[in-house]
C-alpha cells in the first residue's frame, strides 16, 4: 500500500484500529431530514467527537467549516430520491478531481446488491476504486437496501459486503444484524455498522457493543445520534465502546451522566 493511501486509512481509523464515522449524507436523497433541516448547526457540537464526516460536497461546501480537523469521507453517489421510482438506480455523481480538490480522505458509494440495478451500482464501485486507487484514496462501500429494511440479515449483508471488498473497496459500511460475525468474518476489509432508523437509547448501545464484539471496526451512524435529544451524550457513550472497550452498563452510565449533566444546565 502506498503512502497516501495508508495516511489516509490512518487519518480516519485510530491507533487502535476502530473509527466513529459521522454521516450527515442522508439529504442526497431524502431531502431535509429531521434534525438535519441546517446540517452545519447539527454537527457543530459532534465534530470533536467524529473520526470522518460522511457528507455530499454540497453540504460539505456550504455547511462545514473549512477549517475542521474531521477527515471527510465524500459521498459520491446518488441521482435518485425518495419519491422517485427506484433508490437504487444510481451513478457516480463527482468527479475524481473534485474529490481531490475538497481535500476527501475516501469517498463513499452505494452498491444494490440483489436489486434490478445490482450491476449498475457494482460497476459504479469499481470504476470508483479504479480511479480513486490511482490517487491513493480509499474507497468505502456502502450496502444499501434502500425501503427494504428487512433484507437486514447476516446471511444478505455477508454477501454485500464480500463482493464490495472483492472489487477493490477498502472499508464496507453495512447493517449491524444478529449474527454479525457472519458478516465480518466473510469480508477481508474492515467493516462498520450503520445506525438505521432511530431505536431506543439501550438498543443502540447494545447493539453498538455486539457488533464490536463481533469484529466491527466501528461505525458511520447518524440518525441515532443527532436526531437524539441529547445527541452528544449518545454520540461520546458510543465513543466509549469503540475507543475504550467500554460494556453495555459502562456505555449506558456514561450517556446518563451526561444527559443529566445536559438537563441540568
Ligand atoms: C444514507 C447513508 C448513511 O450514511 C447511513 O445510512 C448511516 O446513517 P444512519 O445511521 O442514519 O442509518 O448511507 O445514505
Amino acid at each position: 500500500m502506498d503512502w497516501g493511501m495508508k495516511n489516509r486509512l490512518a487519518q480516519l481509523f485510530a491507533k487502535d484500529g476502530n473509527c466513529m464515522f459521522l454521516p450527515i449524507d442522508h439529504g442526497y436523497f431524502q431531502g431535509p431530514t429531521r434534525k438535519l433541516e441546517k446540517p452545519g448547526n447539527t454537527v457543530a457540537p459532534l465534530m470533536q467527537y467524529a473520526d470522518g464526516l460522511f457528507v455530499t460536497r454540497g453540504v460539505l461546501r456550504n455547511a462545514i467549516d473549512p477549517s475542521t480537523s474531521a477527515p471527510v469521507v465524500l459521498r459520491v453517489s446518488g441521482g435518485s430520491s425518495v419519491i422517485g421510482a427506484d433508490l437504487a438506480n444510481e451513478e457516480i455523481t463527482t468527479s475524481i478531481a473534485e474529490i481531490i480538490r475538497l481535500n476527501a480522505s475516501a469517498a463513499g458509494v452505494s452498491v444494490f446488491v440483489g436489486t434490478d440495478y445490482e450491476r449498475q451500482s457494482l460497476m459504479n464501485l469499481a470504476k470508483l476504486v479504479n480511479e480513486c486507487e490511482d490517487y491513493g484514496i480509499p474507497v468505502m462501500a456502502v450496502t444499501a437496501v434502500g425501503k427494504e429494511l428487512e433484507k437486514r440479515d447476516a446471511r444478505y449483508l455477508a454477501l454485500c459486503c464480500r463482493i464490495a471488498a472483492e472489487l477493490g473497496a477498502r472499508v464496507v459500511k453495512t447493517y449491524w444484524c444478529e449474527n454479525f460475525d457472519k458478516v465480518v468474518d466473510g469480508c477481508p476489509v474492515p467493516v462498520i455498522m450503520a445506525g438505521g432508523p432511530k431505536v431506543e437509547d439501550k438498543g443502540v448501545i447494545e447493539f453498538v457493543h455486539d457488533g464490536m464484539q463481533r469484529g466491527a471496526k466501528g461505525v458511520n451512524l447518524g440518525r441515532n445520534i443527532w436526531q437524539h435529544e441529547h445527541p452528544v451524550a449518545m454520540m461520546r457513550a458510543l465513543r466509549s465502546i469503540i475507543h475504550e472497550n467500554a460494556g453495555i452498563e459502562q456505555a449506558w452510565d456514561l450517556f446518563n451522566t451526561l444527559k443529566n449533566a445536559d438537563l441540568a444546565k
